[in-house]
């Protein structure tokens, strides 16, 4: 079976295409016997993030709005994965328009092409911003959608026309609705990465407001696999949370990254808060435990350690992303 991943030079799209590739494209169902990556290499996506020698995989820089790439794509397509997207909220808040077109058009236009060629399989990607700040609690799958950012905003309209495919048109649609995801290889604008580089570069940490938003964070490789069991053992037209079970505020994960790099509270700058900042996501991800058999498999101490070596050992992979384009401030 021909798998096509949108968004595979990013940071999760890429770490899911290599978990694939590793093991041999197997998993339940059809084996995948190659894998089209349709990427549009913008700032967040770099080649050196995939193996493109190997002949398994074929890479392919485009535009998920361009609909005649996405036609001719999508004809060969046996499943599809969809995880491009615009992602850092900060610069939604500074400019909206390349998350409306590619988040919500793009995803339309991958829709539109996967219906009339009779794809199998479509797994969108999301996030658990949709459900917007969660002061208490859990949000289950069946939460309603009040996003604040427009990144958020763009992500639940795409959702929702996702599901619309499956409902309307019976497409076998299935949505993911994720944490946090740490781990090696993400763009260094987001608070881990920014922060684990700032450290190794000497500079201060920006910490947003009084530091007392929870984030919930998981692996990417938790994630990735969370993601291949509702492409293989997920019901068409369901949605699955998928959560990391590690929630602290972001002073608490300053602490501990300004612990892993032997640095002490002198380096942090308090900013002003994020505009519309959400409080506290967090998911209740029973349904993907349940049915699926979904669990996190990695500890977040040992996981942040291993991301806080990675970045350490591998400064020239985010040495020219960091100097290309920086906006400030972290998710
Ligand atoms: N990073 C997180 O913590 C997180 C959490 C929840 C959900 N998500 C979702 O997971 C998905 C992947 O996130 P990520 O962190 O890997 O993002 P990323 O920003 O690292 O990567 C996005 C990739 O999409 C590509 N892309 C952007 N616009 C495109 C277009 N028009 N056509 C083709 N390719 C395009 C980029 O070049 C890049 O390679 C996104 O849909 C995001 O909303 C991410």
């Amino acid at each position: 079976m021909r798998l096509l991943v949108t968004g595979a030079a990013g940071f999760i799209g890429s770490a899911y295409v290599r978990g694939l590739l590793a093991r041999g494209g197997a998993g339940r169902g059809p084996a995948v016997s190659h894998v089209t990556v349709l990427d549009k290499l913008t700032y967040a996506g770099t080649l050196s993030n995939l193996e493109t020698a190997d002949p398994r995989l074929t890479f392919v820089h485009g535009d998920i709005c361009d609909a005649e790439l996405v036609d001719t794509l999508m004809k060969q397509a046996g499943q599809v994965v969809h995880f491009a997207a615009e992602s850092h909220v900060d610069r939604s808040i500074t400019g909206a328009d390349a998350f409306v077109r590619t988040n919500v058009e793009g995803t339309h236009t991958l829709l539109e092409a996967a219906l009339r060629h009779g794809v199998q399989r479509f797994v969108h990607v999301s996030t658990d911003e949709v459900y917007g700040s969660v002061e208490t609690g859990t949000s289950p799958e069946t939460a309603p959608l009040d996003p604040n950012s427009p990144y958020a905003a763009s992500k639940a309209a795409s959702d929702l026309i996702a599901l619309s495919y499956h409902r309307t048109h019976g497409l076998d649609v299935r949505v993911t609705r994720c944490s946090n995801n740490y781990g090696p290889h993400q763009f260094p604008e987001k608070i881990i990465p920014l922060f684990i580089t700032n450290l190794l570069d000497g500079e201060d940490l920006p910490l947003y407001g009084d530091g007392l938003h929870v984030r919930d964070w998981l692996h990417v490789e938790d994630h990735c696999h969370g993601v291949d069991l509702v492409r293989t053992k997920g019901r068409p037209g369901e949605i699955y949370n998928i959560g990391g079970g590690t929630a602290l505020t972001n002073r608490e994960l300053t602490g501990r990254l300004l612990e892993a790099c032997g640095a002490d509270w002198s380096r942090v700058r308090h900013v002003a808060d994020r505009k519309g900042h959400d409080r506290r996501y967090a998911v209740r991800d029973d349904k993907a435990r349940e049915e699926l058999g979904y669990r996190p498999r990695h500890d977040f101490a040992a996981g942040l350690a291993e991301t806080v070596a990675w970045y350490r050992d591998n400064r020239s992979w985010w040495e020219p992303l960091k100097r290309s384009a920086l906006t400030g401030g972290a998710r």
